[in-house]
Order: C-alpha cells, then sequence, then structure tokens
C-alpha cells in the first residue's frame, strides 16, 4: 500500500506564513525575478517575461524533502505571496543542506528575511534534524551576508569561480551554521 503524501509544512511567525508555492504566486515572484538589482548575485540572470517566473512557481510547488523546498513567504493577514525562502542540495547521510532566499523589492528592510529564514532554519534543524545548513553568497552581497552573520552563520572562505551565470564567473563565500553552534557546543548534533 502507498504512503499518503506529507503535507508541505506552513511555518508560521509573528507576521508571516510560509506556505507551499500555488500558481496565482506568479506575477508576485516575476516582481523580484523581473527586478535587476533584486537579481544582481541571483544564480540567473533576470527574467524578462513572466512565462519564465510561471514556470519557476511551477518548479517551486515540487518538491523532494530530503533534497530540497520552496516555501512562499506571505503575510500572515493577506495570504499575500512577498518573497521566497527554499532549502536544496540537501545531503541526508551528513545531515547538510544549503538556503536560498529572495524578498519583493518594495518589501526589503523590514526584517521579512530575517524572520521568514530564521523560522526555515528551526525547521531545518528541528523537523529535518539537518546538522549543518550553508549559504552561499556573492562576497559584494552585503544584504545577504549581514543577514547571514545576523542568524549566526559563520564565513568559512571564499569559492573562487563557483558560479557560472550567463557568461560571466562568479566567486562565492561560504558561511554555514551548525546545530551545535545554535546549542552552544554541545557534541552529537
Ligand atoms: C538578502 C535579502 C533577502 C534580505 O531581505 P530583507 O527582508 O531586506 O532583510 P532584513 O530586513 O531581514 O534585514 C536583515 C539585515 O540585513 C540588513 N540589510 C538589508 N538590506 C541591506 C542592504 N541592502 N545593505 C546592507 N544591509 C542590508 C538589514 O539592515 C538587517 O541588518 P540590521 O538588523 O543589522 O540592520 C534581500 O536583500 C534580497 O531579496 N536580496 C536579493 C536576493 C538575494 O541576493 N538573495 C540572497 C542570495 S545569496
Amino acid at each position: 500500500m502507498s504512503k499518503a503524501p506529507v503535507p508541505h509544512p506552513i511555518l508560521s511567525t509573528t507576521r508571516l506564513r510560509l506556505r507551499q508555492f500555488h500558481p496565482d504566486d506568479t506575477e508576485a515572484m516575476h516582481r523580484c525575478f523581473s527586478d535587476p538589482a533584486a537579481m544582481r548575485f541571483w544564480n540567473h540572470p533576470v527574467h524578462t517575461k513572466p512565462i519564465e517566473s510561471e514556470r519557476a512557481v511551477r518548479r517551486f510547488i515540487d518538491c523532494t524533502p530530503s533534497y530540497y523546498r520552496f516555501w512562499a513567504v506571505t503575510e500572515a493577514k493577506t495570504n499575500r505571496c512577498i518573497g521566497m525562502v527554499n532549502y536544496h542540495d540537501g545531503h541526508i547521510r551528513s545531515r547538510r543542506a544549503a538556503i536560498g532566499y529572495i524578498i519583493d523589492p518594495a518589501r526589503q528592510r523590514e526584517g521579512i528575511a530575517m524572520e521568514a529564514v530564521s523560522a526555515m532554519i528551526d525547521h531545518c534543524f528541528g523537523d529535518l534534524g539537518l546538522h549543518r545548513v550553508q549559504a552561499l553568497i556573492h562576497p559584494d552581497n552585503a544584504a545577504s551576508r549581514r543577514l547571514a552573520e545576523k542568524l549566526g552563520f559563520r564565513c568559512e572562505g571564499q569559492l573562487r569561480d563557483h558560479l557560472r551565470v550567463g557568461e560571466e564567473w562568479r566567486d562565492d563565500m561560504l558561511y554555514a551554521l551548525l546545530a551545535t553552534d545554535l546549542r552552544g557546543g554541545e557534541q552529537g548534533a
């Protein structure tokens, strides 16, 4: 007998509700993916056509929980999508995953990423039992580096020509947070 699929976890914070994407979120995500400033350090070029964001949202609905999952970041009061957070590159044996995030340019610097990414990290260490969460961040991405540092991530070094976007090679800074960092160095996590 096949098992019933596990529902997409909903993560709640004071102001936000992180839920599964649906096709109606396309317009909101296109506001993010078509904005050159928001996309300056992203891992693919700016979307010039809404169909590109429609395809992206279709991929975000899908998930393989041991490897990746995407959440629409919504305002709890309105259910309106104002960004996306995800984990990806899950590695079961090493209990490790990487994270990504983007917030609607009109809603940045309101503490939304801090609230949303904190909730997803709690889910990663708590419900998923991960040991290491990492973030790969462009050296000039001041907003993302500040966010990671505020969340307790440590910078472990610079990866040269780590990413190819269009015709350009890009460096990444490797940031990581361990379950033991959060528990003050407790062993065996
Ligand atoms: C990175 C990003 C998600 C932050 O979202 P946000 O909701 O604006 O972040 P918050 O409001 O929670 O701010 C978190 C911290 O970063 C700081 N910060 C935000 N934007 C900043 C900027 N442009 N420059 C410097 N610091 C910035 C905030 O001041 C805050 O630190 P503080 O409390 O010490 O003041 C957002 O800038 C974004 O979507 N960027 C484009 C996509 C991207 O680059 N994603 C990361 C790929 S690795």
